[in-house]
This record gives structure tokens, sequence and C-alpha cells, in this order.
């Protein structure tokens, strides 16, 4: 098992309060069971852990719920390297997480260690047999925090298999239903294509993370998924929240830039702080490890803890901080990196981005402060 400690300072930040709130939390008997470590002048110190910053997520009232598909119907964009580090950095922040491997490919259930021709039942047998449960096919992980529900090859003829089911859209989220409050997030990896596999797990989310390689951008392929999410609305009066998550960004090649401009002209308020090329997401995995883990210092692992600390924000302090600028915003979290004494007298400009910078921190919890 692959445990995580806090320090006193990271409970509180999880839990939007002060120190000193947490400190009576535990006083009163609020965090658990608390360990006890022998430092090195014999005293006795507190040793938090997962258990404690999960019940300091409820405690400071941030259990907010998302359900979110990893979807973009192109292969090799990151949809698993995001499913999996996300799931990773929201179990870092303390949170519940359930995920969902939807791909024949099994990426997902391989990232996390398991190996899906030894596994029995998976997320093809809750689509299509009946009397299977979502208990019956969630496994825990390695990471403490993390459920997943594994995938295999048999997903394959899940779509001809549901072809005659009743609902067959709604498989997914009838079968997830009574989960969903057992879990702060559910997080879905889908397979590349827009099959039905992937219209049952938009169906069993409130929002998307659509990754888009920044190596080369296809307006077709973001039309179409568009399309499929209005769709969505129409048929099956499914409204989601979409959001843009630029991935592998390199900004010595023009064209990322080019493409990052694009896309933020195009989905204005929707695109998340890019993820840039990172070796280290590629060799997280083989270690099954996210980055988060075994490369904490990592440039992937500070992007996706913010990441986490995005998607858990209340939807009015996300819209704020979305409705800034790209360029806006990252300069406010190369301030927040750098620290500001390194930064000189702001201009105007640098003026309005900390009026911006203020707006958005969230009481001890915002998306810009360093890991
Ligand atoms: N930011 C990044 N920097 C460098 N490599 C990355 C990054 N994100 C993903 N990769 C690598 O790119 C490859 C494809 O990523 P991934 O498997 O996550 O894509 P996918 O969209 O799930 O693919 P598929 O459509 O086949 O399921 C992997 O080798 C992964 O390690
Ligand atoms: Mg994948």
């Amino acid at each position: 098992m692959s445990t995580k400690t806090y320090t006193l300072e990271e409970l509180a930040s999880i839990a939007g309060v002060e120190t000193s709130e947490v400190l009576a939390w535990e006083r009163d008997g609020y965090l658990g069971e608390v360990g006890r470590a022998n430092e090195e002048d014999g005293r006795w110190r507190s040793v938090y852990g997962f258990e404690q910053a999960e019940r300091c997520v409820e405690l400071g009232g941030r259990g907010i719920p998302r359900r979110i598909c990893i979807v973009n119907q192109k292969g090799g964009v990151g949809k698993t390297t995001t499913a999996f580090t996300l799931a990773a950095a929201l179990a870092d922040i303390g949170r519940r997480v359930l995920a969902v491997d939807l791909d024949a490919q099994a990426n997902l259930t391989t990232s996390f260690g398991f190996d899906p021709d030894t596994i029995d039942l998976t997320s093809a047998d809750l689509l299509t047999e009946e009397d299977v449960m979502p208990e019956d096919v969630i496994l825990e992980t390695a990471i403490e925090g993390i459920h997943a529900i594994p995938a295999d090859i048999k997903l394959c003829a899940v779509e001809t298999r549901i072809q005659d089911t009743m609902m067959r859209e709604r498989i997914l989220d009838t079968k997830l239903a009574s989960l969903y409050d057992r879990y702060h997030a559910i997080v879905y990896d889908c397979p590349p294509n827009l099959s039905r596999i992937t219209i049952n797990a938009l169906v069993a989310s409130q929002e998307v993370i659509v990754p888009v390689e920044t190596q080369s951008y296809s307006i077709k392929a973001i039309s179409d998924l568009t399309n499929t999410f209005s769709l969505l609305k129409a048929k099956m009066h499914h409204d989601l929240l979409v959001w843009i998550l630029p991935t592998k960004v390199d900004r010595r090649m023009r064209l990322a830039g080019d493409i990052l401009d694009a896309l933020d002209e195009a989905f204005r308020g929707r695109i998340l702080d890019p993820v840039h090329v990172d070796s280290n997401l590629i060799r997280a995995p083989l270690l099954c490890e996210p980055v988060t883990r075994a490369f904490p210092a990592s440039r992937a692992s500070l992007e996706y803890a913010r990441l986490a600390r995005f998607v858990v924000l209340p939807d009015d302090e996300r819209q704020k901080w979305m409705d800034l600028p790209l360029s806006t915003r990252r300069k406010v979290i190369e301030r927040a990196e750098h620290g500001e004494e390194d930064l000189g007298l702001p201009d105007d400009e640098e003026a309005e981005d900390e009026e911006a910078e203020d707006d958005v921190a969230v009481d001890g919890e915002n998306v810009s402060a360093s890991a």
C-alpha cells in the first residue's frame, strides 16, 4: 500500500481552515486514530495520514462530489495518463476516488498494477451482465483512497452485446448510482472512440475533461465531440460541463503556442491549465506509481496536483479562475511557484493580475498554490 503523510499545514489547506482549527479537531477526537512518532529529541509528534486528510475534507465542508469523464476519440492524447494521475492527485488531497477503466486496452488497469488477464470480473461484465453489481467488480488499489473498476479485452464485445438492452446508454449510470455518495470523485477513462461505452460514461458523468494534444490539433475531433455533447443534451437532457486540457505542451515548439492560442479563443473559459511534456509521466506507470508519488517534485506532478485542486473547488471559484485568460493564469501560477520577491514592482498589467489573484484565492486551498 502506497501511503502518504501530511503536515498540519497541508491538512489545514485541505480543509480550508487555520492550523489551530485542525489542532482543535485533533484534540476533540474528530480526526480518528492519529499516528504518533517519537522525535529525536524524545518528544512525540502526530503523524497524519489519509484518514485525517479525508476527515479534514468533510470537516471543512469541502467534499463536493464530482463525476468526471476523460474523453477524446483521438488516440494517445493523454486520457489514461490524466485519469490515473488525476485520481492519485485527488487522493493526495484526501478525496476518496473511484477510477473506472472502460477501455479494452486496459491501460488504466495495468497502471494500477493489475493484470487484466487474471481478473475475473471487469467493467465489461458490469455493462453486460444484469446481476453483476459494482461491489463485484471494485478493487482496492495500492494507493490509499483509490478504488478501481478494471477493464479487460471483453469490452470489445460489449457494443454488440448491449445493442438490444433497454436504456442501453444508462447502464453504467444506473448501476453506479448507489455509489455516488460514497466517493468524492469518480473518474472514467474512455476508449479512443465515441462508442456506446463512451456514451455510457458521459451519461454517468456531470463533467468531461477533453485532453487535447498540442502537437497536432484536430478541430474535427473536437467538433465531433462537442456535437456528441449537444446530442446528449437534446435527446437525453443531459448537460455536461466541458473542460479542455491541453496536454504534452512543449513551449519550444511554436505550434504548441499557436494551438494554445487557438484553443483559448475557441473555448474561452473552458481551457484548463496545460500539462507540459514530461517524461516522468511515461516512467511513473512503469513503476506502477502515479507521477505524484514516484516523482513528486516533477513538473507533471505539480501540474496534475493543480488540476486536482481545481476540480474540487466550489463551482463559482472554478469559474472565476477560468474566466481569466490563459496567459494571465500562467503568470499567476508562475508567481506562486517562484515567490513574489523575484518579481519586482508590478506594472499596470501585472497589478490587474494581482487583483485577479486575490479574487481566486480560496481559503487556503487555491488552484495556483504550489504543492
Ligand atoms: N504530458 C505528457 N508528457 C509526455 N508523455 C505523455 C504525456 N501525457 C501522456 N504521455 C504519454 O503519451 C502516451 C499516450 O498517453 P495515454 O496512454 O495517456 O493516451 P490515451 O489518450 O489514453 O491513449 P489511448 O487513446 O490509446 O487510450 C503514453 O505513452 C503516455 O505516457
Ligand atoms: Mg488510454
